[in-house]
């Protein structure tokens, strides 16, 4: 219900990308409807027009709502009576900011993958553009919608850990520690190939991720980074490591590190960060977990229950004891979502907790860090700035 005590109707939205044998868009439909507040109408699922059109299909969707290409099926839903008022961009990186542009100005919000676009030109196009039409622009950043994650958001912003000296991140997976890529696996192939990933391999893939969880949750600016990228895979066209160090605002020191040649490692993205008087610890593949430790007593292992600050608790759906994850996660940016767009339309300010979730300006960082590190790396391993 709203404040006026009518019931909510569901937001209309339709995605381009997440077509058959896709991982992302799955997940995506998967999360949109986890709170009941989205209904998926529309979709240009595929590069192939025909694989498009049986995706949507497949979906259950009617065939004149199930496009061939994005532009179309932009320009008709724009207009459409009951078309679509949101599009979910899960694309390969290249074509974000292009789809992104196309919603835009059709006046239709975006939820947006990570990295926003290929370039920062790319990025700060975006911004300006949306500054011009006023739009939700959501970038999923999906680990900043997890309890745990919130919760340290607020122990951070509440002094609970003094102030902050050191920041460690780090994003470790295995899935590329081979030439993938050359034997016909779909989503390593644009990851590998610049002209759809970006300049950037594992930095844009997964570093970004490792920058904004490490900004969300420590509400500190890398102002300075010195990085080296390197590729350990004979052949491959992109970054498979980086490695980084950050001077943050306020004096903090940190490093960065993300990899997707670390045998044994599967999606371990963990933050660890040390205040003047305690330390949080967060693994991502414990996600129910926050460790506090506070400096002369036992540690802490704060548990879901525990997890009680305001923004976790909105983002938590089942009891204690109940295991929410991942799809919880991405879930919680679609909730986040749905709260800034009622109160939009209710012309209210919206809850706190639904204003921290990652948004243009989030998605543009990502393109200035990538951009950094590449300066850095270039210039022979040197310190710049993040503009
Ligand atoms: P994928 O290769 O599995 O899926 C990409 C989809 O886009 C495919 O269905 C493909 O047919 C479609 N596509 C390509 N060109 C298109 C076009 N012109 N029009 C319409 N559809 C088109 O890739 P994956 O792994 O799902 O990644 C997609 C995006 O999601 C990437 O930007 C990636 O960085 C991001 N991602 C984000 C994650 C997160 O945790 N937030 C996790 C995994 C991916």
């Amino acid at each position: 219900m709203n404040v006026a005590g009518t019931a909510r109707r569901r937001i209309r939205l339709a995605m381009v990308g997440g077509g058959e044998g896709s991982f992302i868009g799955a997940a995506h439909r998967v999360a949109a409807r986890l709170d009941d507040q989205f209904e998926l109408v529309a979709g240009a699922f595929s590069s192939e027009p025909s694989r498009a059109l049986a995706s949507g299909a497949a979906l259950g969707l009617p065939s004149d709502r199930c496009y061939g290409g994005y532009e179309q099926m932009v320009a008709r839903e724009a207009q459409r009576e009951g078309g679509a008022e949101v599009v979910a961009i899960v694309t390969p990186n290249h074509l974000h900011a292009r789809v992104a542009t196309a919603c835009l100005a059709h006046g239709l919000d975006v939820i947006c993958e990570k990295p926003l676009a290929v370039s920062l030109a790319e990025a700060d196009a975006l911004v300006q553009l949306s500054v011009k039409h006023r739009r939700l622009f959501t970038v999923t950043y999906t680990y900043a919608g997890y309890p745990a994650i919130r919760h340290a958001r607020e122990l951070v912003a509440s002094g609970a850990l003094g102030e902050l000296r050191v920041v460690q991140v780090e994003y470790a997976q295995d899935w590329l520690a081979t030439d993938v890529e050359q034997t016909g696996h779909k989503q390593a192939g644009w990851r590998t190939d610049p002209a759809q990933a970006g300049p950037a391999g594992a930095l844009g893939d997964i570093g970004t991720h490792a920058f904004h969880l490490l900004g969300y949750v420590s509400g500190l600016a890398v102002e300075e980074i010195c990085a080296e990228v390197h590729t350990f895979v004979p052949g491959r066209q992109l970054d498979d490591h980086v490695q980084a160090m950050l001077r943050l605002q306020g004096g903090a020191r940190g490093m960065l590190w993300a990899s997707q040649v670390a045998c044994g490692e599967h999606n371990a993205l963990r933050l660890r960060l040390y205040g003047s008087r305690a330390s949080i610890r967060f693994d991502q593949e414990v996600p129910d977990t926050l460790w506090f430790a506070p400096l002369g007593e036992p540690a802490q292992c704060l548990r879901r229950g525990a997890l009680n600050s305001q923004s976790a608790a909105a983002a938590t759906r089942l009891p204690p004891g109940h295991p929410e994850g991942w799809y919880e996660a991405l879930a919680q940016l679609y909730r986040d979502f749905a709260e800034l767009w009622h109160a939009r339309a209710e012309a209210r300010i919206p809850p706190p907790w639904a204003l921290t979730t990652p948004q243009l300006h989030d998605g543009r960082q990502g393109l200035a860090f990538v951009e950094a590190v590449l300066r850095s790396h270039g210039a022979g391993q040197r310190w710049v700035s993040l503009q």
